[in-house]
């Protein structure tokens, strides 16, 4: 398995990794979620099952109130039994060939998990790799978006700091898992 690459940016540590994100001990990780809510395969699936039943019931929740999660909306649930005392929901845009606003979407997706982040305190967030699975978007394409999504967010917040400088993350995390997605986030993070 290929190391782990990291990164000082803005103050924040960087890391890309492999893994398997339902195992990875943060304040809050992530999920590639749809926009029902509902669960599904891939990284959904995998932190239902890890998660345990609270996290659904909660999502069920939200959609009582708020209805689902549109696309590049992110909400936030407790994290059930995973190591992970959060999960935040995010729903990545589904690939499209690139001219449906496939990259806006994709950066909000990232940008809005990490705003509900920072809004209830956390300093350590994992993130999978959104959207480059059942989604279908390019794992390149994504990569870029992921990390400059990222980078864009913490400038933006060392430019304008918060007040209580409490709420400032300390690491953000991609946990990747494949040799292919790893080497090109990777590779992303070392152009940075
Ligand atoms: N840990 C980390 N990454 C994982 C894990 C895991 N346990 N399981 C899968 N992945 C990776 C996939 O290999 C892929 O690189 O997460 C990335 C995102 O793939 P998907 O989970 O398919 O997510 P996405 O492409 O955003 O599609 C979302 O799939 O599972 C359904 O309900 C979900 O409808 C939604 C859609």
């Amino acid at each position: 398995m290929a190391g782990p690459l990291s990164k000082n940016l803005q103050g924040c540590t960087l890391t890309v990794c492999q893994g398997d994100l339902t195992r990875q001990t943060v304040d809050a990780i992530v999920n590639a979620a749809n926009s029902s809510l509902m669960g599904g395969g891939g990284v959904d699936g995998a932190i239902h099952k890890a998660g345990g039943p609270a996290i659904l019931e909660e999502c069920l929740q939200i959609r009582k109130t708020q209805g689902g999660c549109a696309a590049g909306e992110a909400v936030i649930t407790s994290g059930g039994r995973l190591a992970a005392q959060y999960v935040i929901h995010t729903v990545g845009p589904i690939w499209r060939g690139g001219g449906n606003n496939e990259a806006k979407i994709l950066t909000n997706a990232y940008r809005n998990s990490l705003q509900l982040a920072v809004d209830y305190g956390l300093k350590t967030v994992a993130f999978p790799s959104i959207s480059t699975g059942a989604y279908g978007y390019p794992v390149e394409e994504a990569a870029k978006v992921a990390l400059s999504a990222v980078l864009d967010f913490l400038r933006r917040r060392s430019e304008n700091p918060p007040q209580n400088s409490e709420s400032n993350l300390s690491e953000v995390r991609f946990v990747l898992f494949d040799p292919h997605t790893l080497n090109t986030y990777k590779s992303e993070l070392e152009s940075l």
